[in-house]
């Protein structure tokens, strides 16, 4: 194996390592690997060499994530106030920040006229009155337009973003918006973005949004770069291939055309997903007519990406001897009481016995971050590992920070 694999699956983990920190972090635990954050954005960066690199911070805003990126000399894509200020807070200087700005409510713009103004961010916006509503707040700086493509992919329907009218101007009103726009600041860029997994399937898409985007660019003159969006997937099955980045690289030069701006782009889940274990433990094995139910202690509140989009996530047995127990096919469930709390049906595993750590691969993308207190079930610990260090980056919370909000 290269010190630089296109993935990084479950089975490459140091069981023994993943084990060590269970015991002494307890579980759920997130565990993030700074090093294989870091050779992502070098292979990133090596497919793309003339692009503008961005990470688009909503798959992990840890800060020690932040931090590394930041480091690694990649641009932050914002999503929401509070991420912008994340980024700033983790070091990214206001001109390597975007904020792309999603119907944002007042508090989000308040703070963007201030602090966008301060630090010199780009604010990209994706509806007409967006414009208006920064230029009552006296904003004149750096702005980006977004376009809704009309093509849209993605590993599920409800994350594929390029054709839903939420998401941008339409694509034949875009010139109308861009002279708008530049009225009330300086546009230096346009944007759009297809869907979140996109796989070498869903490159002819691609390469549609890529093609429209050249071909406004060209229309529209006078900007600095095309953002072509992010959601590179990655391969959550064990067989499946990884991408392949320098066939969507060349894809992507190919499609856009000459255009005299630079290329941008905005991966968030290829950056941080391979990165990532979830450490959770057996509590229950209950044999049922018909299957096996094993009771863990990480559920929908944990990791949601299975019960909201269907995903599939591998899972291994950190038992030292699972490589002698016999393969069973289980059901693994979560402790919420609700039906969709189930990480996976029908799934071989190692027999499960209570008091076993399990790992869930690719849980370094929209797993901590998607985390919440449903059932009152305090989120998880995150440890980040660097080198042959570990510290723990996020502290588990408990039933004090259950209520700590609430007032009576
Ligand atoms: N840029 C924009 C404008 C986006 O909306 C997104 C993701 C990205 C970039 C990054 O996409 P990525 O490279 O991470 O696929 N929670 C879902 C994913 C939702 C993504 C939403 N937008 C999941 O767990 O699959």
């Amino acid at each position: 194996m290269s010190d630089d694999p296109a993935v990084r699956r479950l089975a490459d983990w140091n069981a023994e390592r993943l084990r060590d920190l269970a015991d002494r972090h307890a579980t759920p635990t997130y565990v993030l690997d700074l090093n294989r954050v870091r050779e992502n954005a070098t292979r990133l960066r090596g497919a793309f060499p003339d692009a503008d690199v961005a990470y688009a911070v909503k798959a992990n805003t840890t800060r020690a994530v932040l931090e590394t990126l930041e480091a690694e000399g990649v641009d932050a894509e914002c999503a929401a106030a509070g991420e912008v200020k994340r980024a700033l807070d983790a070091g990214f200087p206001g001109e390597r920040i975007r904020y792309t700005a999603v119907n944002p409510p007042d508090r989000d713009l308040d703070y963007i006229g201030e602090v966008g103004r301060a630090h010199d961010i780009v604010v990209t916006v994706g509806a007409r009155d967006t414009l208006d509503r920064l230029a009552e707040r006296g904003y004149e700086g750096r702005l980006c337009v977004r376009v809704n493509p009309g093509v849209g992919a993605g590993h599920h329907a409800k994350v594929s973003t390029g054709a839903e009218p939420k998401f941008g101007v339409p694509y034949d009103r875009a010139g109308e918006v861009v002279d708008a726009a530049r009225e009330v600041g300086e546009v230096v860029g346009i944007h759009a973005h297809a869907g979140s997994g996109i796989s070498g399937d869903d490159l002819a898409a691609h390469r549609e949004l890529v093609s429209r985007m050249g071909e406004l660019a060209r229309e529209v003159g006078d900007l600095e770069f095309v953002a072509v969006g992010g959601g590179f997937g990655v391969p959550y099955r064990e067989t499946e291939p990884p991408l392949d980045l320098d066939r969507v690289a060349d894809a992507t030069r190919d499609a856009l055309g000459e255009v005299d701006a630079r290329l941008a782009i905005e991966p968030g889940r290829y950056f941080v997903a391979d990165a990532g274990v979830l450490l959770s433990t057996v509590n229950t094995v209950k044999e049922t007519p018909e299957t096996t139910v094993v009771g863990i202690d990480a559920g929908m509140t944990t990791l949601l990406r299975p019960a909201l989009y269907d995903a599939y996530h591998a899972v291994r047995s950190l038992a030292p001897d699972a490589d002698d127990r016999p393969t069973e096919s289980v059901e693994l469930a979560g402790p919420v009481c609700e039906t969709a709390d189930v990480l996976a049906r029908d799934r071989p595993l190692a027999a499960p016995e209570r008091g076993d750590h399990l790992a869930v691969g690719n849980a370094g993308a929209y797993g901590y971050e998607m985390a919440s207190n449903y059932n009152s079930r305090p989120r998880p610990a995150v440890v980040a590992l660097d080198g042959g260090d570990d510290r723990l980056v996020a502290r588990r919370e408990d039933l004090t920070d259950i209520t700590e909000l609430e007032r009576w």
